[in-house]
């Protein structure tokens, strides 16, 4: 052993499903519950605070206040109780996306529930993306599609906003038909997609890429370091209206 002493990192108490652990003080709430022990089969995905699996719900001791947050994502606190809610369970609609119209008359049809709200902004404070969950619902009783879409573009899906819904919404699921209605019928088309799906199929690059896979590691590096790059676009020229992607 080398002289030096690793310094001890400080626990805290949590509660996890109301037992006491003591855990790094530094660790997320994913890797305190490995730590005091759990195996995480569910309600664990991505680690990266994308896929949404690892909602969980949090108070503290003498707080009236239900706090949320991503397992993944939220570092401990003292004295926090938690559980995770990994699956919630929520309406779902099937729908065929050829058969249907970007229209208020779609999401009503699919989820009656959505002219259910009541504006209570539970749904908003429920959301440890920080989306504007009641505005992007309220976009939706209106009709405005591209609205509802660009307000939920952030959404991981965790399903928390529903668990808290008085009027019983599923809020993820009307918003990702939203989504889908606004990519399908009302995003601008890109133009060059069509022509370079063409130039695909009309074999164009089929040589190039044989000589490709013929390539040995030294001849993929060169070409890969030298390969076209588009210029990169300062941050600053970006603007909500550039997510015509969604
Ligand atoms: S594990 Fe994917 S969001 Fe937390």
């Amino acid at each position: 052993m080398e002289g030096k002493t690793k310094e001890k990192e400080e626990l805290v108490p949590i509660f996890i499903m109301g037992k006491r652990y003591e855990v790094p003080a530094s660790f997320t709430i994913q890797k305190a519950m490995e730590y005091a022990g759990y195996q995480l089969i569910r309600g664990c995905g991505c680690r990266g605070g994308i896929c949404g699996a690892c909602g969980t719900v949090y108070r503290f001791p003498g707080s009236y206040k239900i706090e949320v947050g991503l397992a993944c994502q939220t570092v401990v606190q003292p004295n926090m109780y938690l559980t995770q809610i990994p699956f919630f369970p929520a309406t779902k609609s099937v729908y065929d996306m050829e058969k249907i119209k970007p229209s208020i008359e779609t999401l009503v049809k699919n989820y009656p529930e959505l002219l259910r709200c009541l504006q209570c902004n539970t749904c908003t404070k429920s959301c440890p993306m920080d989306i504007e969950v009641m505005d992007y619902i309220a976009a939706g009783m209106r009709g405005d599609i591209a609205r509802l879409a660009e307000l939920s573009f952030d959404c991981v899906m965790c399903g928390l906003c529903t668990s808290r819904c008085p009027a019983e919404i599923c809020q993820y699921n009307i918003a990702i038909l939203g989504r889908r209605l606004y990519g399908k019928y009302i995003a601008p088309r890109a133009e060059h997609l069509a022509s370079m799906v063409g130039e695909i199929e009309s074999g164009k690059f089929d040589s190039m890429l044989k000589e490709l896979m013929k390539a040995d590691e030294e001849t993929l590096k060169t070409l890969y370091t030298a390969r076209e790059m588009e210029p990169e676009q300062a941050d600053e020229d970006w603007t909500p209206k550039d997510k015509t992607y969604l």
